[in-house]
């Protein structure tokens, strides 16, 4: 290209990005921005679920929806909300150790009780149970004393509010059974005053909680009952990043958030952008004292493996009792985990994703600068482990905080760019319990080949 030619193409490049940034959803253009960036460096992080319904007999929310009790019988329960025995620093320190980098804690859920003393309605932790205070700002101030990012879960919906059950999704057949529900639609007539009320209360706690917390991030959910044109969503997006200019947010916003939340299942293939999946210890969000079903240290720790392996965050998820306390099963398995991630912190902090499927069978991570790349192995090896299809000449070969490890690549195709399998001894004295990682240090960045387009 000659000299006098660079303008025109740099104009015609700068018209492109611009045309595409206006193009773009929220998330991508907010990518860009680098707010996102230690999100995606991050991990793992922690889900609360803290509220009334931590006294541990029923779901959150969704008993008195679901008609598994009364509205009333439900909200009884905020007279055993004593947060008797919260001690916020240990829950962060607990954190620390488990190897989280950033935890979500509820600040009101679909039931409508906020932890903090919102001056938007009395039904909170300081007015309304014997907790007699506000639960959110020392939660923060821990998170940070740790060096830990702050999250905060909000619902949207409020099924306690008096004016939110005021109308219907534009076209909503209330024929369907959903609409019968009286604390998410109305029942006679709509009225959208109401509304207008609701979406007033709604900013005015997201105004509150925005400013007096500054949250790094604000977890939404309970967005499923309104279009995002009847909630607001986009210019709700703009408010949020005047009142706190670098909190990010979840992708429960409609389609404004910064990146997506699956929900309770690995995903099979890696969702599109940045993400995190959000998934329970035992079967229950906040905490029941029925539900035994935890998932042991191995199945945590695979889980977390896998969403690294995907570019993903895991936000595992504990559930307090009434008195702020954290069950002893919760604690086991964040000790436990924190185990693994401290020694293998090498391979999940910072990484992006790894191999795409039929290179390994595992997990796999790789070093910002691609050319480190780590192995999950979850189970035995058997002596060990394969990776095809690496060009790059192999530097060095170990268990992350273990011993070196013999390889050599056998096989190939030179003829067809197509390199050998990369076999790596793995002695039974060098495995972890829990999920052994090999360090496979590459001369260069990754150097991956791909099928070749002639098969015979
Ligand atoms: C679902 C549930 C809610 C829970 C949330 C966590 O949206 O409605 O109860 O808090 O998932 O992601």
């Amino acid at each position: 290209m000659k000299p006098n030619e660079f303008p025109t193409a740099r104009r015609i490049a700068a018209i492109l990005i611009l045309s595409l940034g206006a193009l773009a959803p929220a998330f991508a253009q907010d990518a860009a921005a680098g707010r996102i960036a230690w999100f995606r460096d991050a991990k793992l992080g922690i889900f609360i679920h803290f509220g009334i319904y931590s006294k541990g007999v029923g779901s959150e929310s969704w008993a008195f929806h679901d008609g598994d009790t009364t509205y009333e019988a439900y909200m009884a329960q905020a007279s055993s909300f004593t947060a008797s025995n919260y001690h916020p620093d240990e829950w962060a320190r607990l954190f620390a150790e488990a190897g989280a980098r950033y935890a979500v804690m509820t600040s009101k859920h679909h039931d409508g009780f906020a932890l903090w003393d919102t001056s938007l309605s009395k039904l909170n932790a300081k007015d309304a149970s014997p907790a007699g205070r506000d639960l959110v700002g020392p939660y923060c101030e821990a998170l940070r004393g740790q060096g830990l990012k702050v999250g905060l879960y909000f619902s949207n919906l409020d099924w306690s509010h008096p004016d939110y059950a005021s109308v219907l999704p534009p076209g909503a057949d209330r024929t369907e059974a959903k609409y019968r529900n009286r604390f998410g639609y109305p029942q006679g007539p709509e009225n959208p005053e109401a509304w207008k009320r609701f979406l007033v209360f709604h900013r005015g706690q997201l105004k509150e909680i925005s400013e007096r917390f500054h949250p790094d991030l604000l977890w939404f959910d309970g967005d499923w009952e309104r279009t995002d044109e009847q909630w607001g969503f986009r210019e709700l997006r703009q408010q949020l990043l005047a009142w706190n200019p670098t909190g990010i947010v979840n992708g429960r916003i409609g389609t404004y958030g910064d990146y997506l939340t699956p929900e309770q299942y690995l995903p099979l293939v890696a969702p599109k952008g940045t993400w995190e999946l959000c998934a329970t210890v035992n079967d229950s969000w906040g905490f029941q004292a029925k539900d035994h079903n935890f998932k042991s240290v191995r199945m945590v720790v695979r889980m977390l493996a896998e969403c690294a392996g995907m570019g993903g965050n895991l936000l595992l998820d504990i559930g307090p009792r009434s008195d702020g306390s954290i069950p002893d099963e919760d604690v086991a398995v964040l000790r436990g985990l924190g185990r693994w991630t401290h020694k293998n912190a090498e391979a999940i902090y910072g990484s992006v994703a790894g191999l795409p499927p039929g290179y390994f069978y595992g997990a796999t991570t790789l070093s910002k600068a691609a050319d480190t790349l780590y192995l999950f192995c979850f189970d035995r090896p058997n002596g060990q482990v394969a990776v095809k299809g690496i060009r790059n000449e192999i530097a060095r070969v170990s268990v992350v905080g273990g011993p070196e490890l013999a390889s050599r690549k056998i096989g190939g195709a030179k003829w067809l760019n197509m390199p050998g399998v990369l076999w790596i001894d793995v002695p039974d004295s060098a495995l972890d319990a829990d999920a052994t990682v090999i360090k496979v240090e590459m001369k260069g960045p990754l150097d991956l080949a791909t099928e070749p387009k002639r098969q015979d």
